[in-house]
């Protein structure tokens, strides 16, 4: 689907900011300080219920107000069509609604709309800890295997339950036992859905990569599951027990999954540059993007935040142009549009344009020529 009418209230400097007619290209562009970010981070609300920017609501919402909200109209193929509006306070309540129906979890509305974000701190997914990369994989496991969420619910239940055991000190093996099948099950399945959407992701990774920095070594993407390689769920859990009773918490499984990026040898976050790791993880989230469309017929939205920066105008331009090609609805930001016009392919006569200025958002109705 595609976002065709987006309306704000209360998110940062945006106090009331109606857009109409959304393209499938949309750039958002002026001076500092603008709105042009927090554009992108309401849509990223109204599909996530959260911000990419910080992980508690509070600044997000307007100073002096009591909650923002975001409400978008979305329109598919064969006249489908899907209302969703978001409310978020200060007290950090959230309230969904999609199609007139409120609804209880996030998943349900990240379902309706598969967004993508690549902003300045995307490198993180590199560099940073593993939570990250296991939301990165998961976000695609998510939309391509409809049965992963029922299984991660019970299996964040469970491995709640037998923490919470592990917790309150002695404790046998049988008392664990109703917790750690239900575990083993869902944890196996998890691992085996993870297992198949990976070997997907490497091929199409590796294809993007080279299109977008050919000249980079080969960059090999690994898979952890979370538990040694030679045993199954159940073995390994037994073989940990002792530790597990002695810490309290499950040290084992799939909750610590993770994938590693290796360049010759080296671990790619701590070896490339700002610029070039800029370009795995560009890859990487394109690579989503492209299973999500070959394996189930949606595109997501691409948020795409100032990329200009940390890439030179021949990398930019490798961007733009795999991200045109990806038939996708795209949000991109930038400072001076002369450069992206100059880099995606007929930007200049088929993007809708919009001006923002101290939190004033205005559609650019002129053509668009190449260095105007
Ligand atoms: N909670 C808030 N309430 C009101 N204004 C806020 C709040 N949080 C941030 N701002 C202001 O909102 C404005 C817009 O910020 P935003 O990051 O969207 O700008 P931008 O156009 O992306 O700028 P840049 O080009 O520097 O990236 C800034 O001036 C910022 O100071
Ligand atoms: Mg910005």
């Amino acid at each position: 689907m595609a976002l065709k009418r987006l309306d704000i209230t209360a998110v940062r400097n945006l106090k009331q900011v109606s857009v109409r007619n959304l393209g499938v290209t949309n750039v958002f562009f002026g001076e500092n300080g603008g709105g042009k970010t927090s554009i992108l981070e309401s849509v990223y609300l109204l599909g996530m219920a959260r911000s990419f920017r910080s992980s508690q609501i509070k600044p997000v919402i307007q100073h002096g107000m009591q909650g923002c909200s975001v409400f978008g109209e979305l329109a598919g193929k064969n006249g489908r069509h899907a209302a969703v509006g978001i409310t978020r306070d200060r007290t950090g309540s959230v309230k969904i609604k999609v199609n007139g129906d409120a609804i209880t979890t996030v998943s349900a509305l990240a379902e309706q709309q598969p967004m993508q974000i690549l902003h300045a701190q995307s490198f993180e997914l590199l560099t940073g800890g593993p939570i990250e990369r296991r939301r990165f994989l998961d976000w695609g496991v998510f939309h391509v295997e409809h049965r992963y969420q029922k299984a991660w619910s019970l299996f964040q239940r469970c491995i709640k339950q037998r923490n919470s055991l592990l917790r309150h000190g002695k404790i046998s093996a049988g008392e664990l036992e109703p917790w750690s099948q239900q575990l083993v099950q869902s944890g196996e399945k998890i691992d085996e859905w993870r297992q198949a959407y990976f070997a997907e992701l490497i091929a199409v990774f590796s294809g993007l990569l080279k299109r977008l920095a050919p000249e980079l070594p080969l960059m090999e993407l690994r898979y952890r599951r979370g538990w040694d390689k030679k045993l199954t769920l159940q073995a390994a859990l037994e073989s940990s027990l002792a530790s597990d009773i002695e810490q309290g918490y499950t040290h084992i499984g799939p909750q610590r999954a993770d994938i590693r990026v290796v360049c010759d040898g080296h671990d790619a976050g701590s070896m490339l540059s700002r610029g070039q790791q800029k370009l795995v993880v560009c890859a990487l989230k394109l690579a989503q993007g492209q299973i999500l469309s070959s394996q189930k017929g949606t595109s997501c939205i691409y948020l795409v935040d100032d990329l200009p920066s940390e890439l030179d105008a021949e990398h930019c331009r490798l961007v733009c142009e795999v991200l045109s090609g990806l038939n996708a609805q795209v949000f991109i930001t930038c400072v001076d549009p002369a450069e992206l016009l100059a880099s995606w392919p007929g930007l200049d006569v088929g993007g809708s344009m919009f001006h923002v200025e101290q939190g004033q958002v205005t559609r650019q109705e002129q053509e668009y020529k190449i260095n105007s």
